[in-house]
């Protein structure tokens, strides 16, 4: 039996690959690079095939989560109930793309991650890899109870690698559970599950500065957008990676992009996450600028009413449907006039956009001008608020309202 690891060189994911093996798997390790921070990328490989790993290997997919996961969401304006810019919800199918991929290369038939029974996570790397794989064997550990038992805390992880000759690194114990990537850092669990603990002041923020840190002064960043898609920053085009590392150090020095929140999971129950996103804060309020312009009014409304949903599959997992991909396919089509330039002063967690242009930009000075003459006639207001009035008039007749 051969089965591929989503391995990240930590504790869980070490021990699962010598239990797999235990359980008479060869197991290929992957380490997906999404931007986490991986001091030592041989040592990482390394410890794998120490440990036993019938191959290890590390895939960078960075360019590709910014350009073909995190972009297209930015698009839709996605935010999961209403903040969460869903940084780890993005990288999990990718993550399961990937899996395949070498699962197919190796004649894996199996594919096993270190996402827990409670979380997000299980669902998106599973319905991601089902829906590309149907025939692929999941393995999720820590929902197998014979695992748990084996495991029930830390102390017996360390124990199993030390008795497995598994390097495990003396990290002090965070006060609370982490994922990084490019695109942000989430921080939940642990003392974050205490809704009295103030979680800003608890986390150990890794991109962002506090707002109070921040500079006196405020940053000015100039973002040029082709068809919804940021190109160029302070005027030199860049990749969506430079693009999105850019930003982060730039948001991240001015303290933008911290929130701190109670969601709902899909396996239902509430949870409370701390999440720092700078560049993609940014990002997204660049983009509205640009919109506020180019888009059509409807399409606008749409795009909203839709985005909603498209943040929910999402998050729950089910990026690679039909529906997803018909939504993929209307934010193509929508975005297409969202073309401009946008300068935004970023000062101490704000953004103050401070200039926008666009070619196709649909504001018309002569229209909107609140001075004399202009090509818009008031007259015409007078038909238009009869027509839209009507029904009150009626309804007004027929039941009056106690005022
Ligand atoms: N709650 C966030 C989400 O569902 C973050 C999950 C973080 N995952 C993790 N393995 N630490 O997208
Ligand atoms: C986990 O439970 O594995 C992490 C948290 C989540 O997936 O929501």
């Amino acid at each position: 039996k051969s089965c591929v690891l989503a391995y990240s060189g930590g504790l869980d994911t070490s021990v699962i690959l010598g239990w797999l093996q235990d359980q008479g798997y060869e197991v290929h390790a992957v380490y997906v690079d999404l931007g986490q921070p991986c001091e030592d990328r041989a040592a990482t490989l390394k410890k794998a095939q120490d440990a036993g790993a019938k191959s290890a290997r590390i895939v960078d997919v960075r360019e590709e989560l910014c350009r073909d996961f995190a972009f297209p969401v930015l698009s839709w304006q996605a935010k999961y109930e209403s903040i969460y810019l869903l940084g780890t919800s993005i990288a999990r199918p990718l993550i399961s793309k990937v899996m395949l991929e070498v699962a197919r290369e190796v004649g894996a038939t199996a594919y096993a991650h270190g996402a827990t029974g409670k979380g997000n996570d299980q669902c998106r790397f599973q319905l991601a890899a089902e829906a590309l794989d149907p025939s692929i064997e999941m393995i999720a550990p820590w929902r197998i109870k014979e695992f748990r038992d084996l495991f029930p805390g830390r102390t017996e992880l360390i124990a199993y690698c030390e008795e497995k000759g598994i390097p495990v690194k003396a990290s002090s114990a965070k006060p609370y559970s982490s994922d990084e990537n490019v695109l942000h850092i989430s921080y939940e669990a642990g003392q974050l599950e205490d809704l009295t603990v103030n979680g800003v002041e608890l986390v150990d923020f890794g991109m962002t500065v506090s707002p109070q840190a921040a500079p006196d002064n405020p940053e000015e960043v100039t973002i040029d957008f082709e068809a919804g898609v940021p190109i160029a920053l302070n005027g030199k085009k860049v990749s969506a990676l430079e693009m999105v590392e850019s930003l982060n150090e730039i948001g991240g020095r001015n303290g933008i992009g911290r929130i701190d929140m109670i969601e709902n999971r899909f396996v239902g129950m509430k949870s409370r996450g701390v999440y720092e996103a700078p560049g993609m804060t940014v990002l997204y309020d660049a983009l509205l600028n640009i919109e506020q312009l180019t888009l059509d009014r409807d399409l606008v409304r749409l795009r909203d009413k839709l985005a909603v949903e498209v943040s929910e599959m999402v998050y729950y997992g089910f990026w690679y449907t039909p529906k997803f991909d018909a939504l993929l396919a209307f934010i193509n089509e929508a975005r297409k006039p969202v073309t401009g330039s946008v300068t935004l002063q970023l000062y101490k967690g704000n953004i103050i956009v401070s200039s926008r242009q666009s070619p196709n930009s649909l504001y018309d000075e002569e229209i909107a001008t609140m001075e004399g003459g202009g090509s818009y006639n008031q007259d015409d207001a007078e038909g238009f608020l009869r027509i839209h009035g009507l029904p009150s008039r009626v309804q007004g007749r027929v039941s009056p309202r106690p005022y």
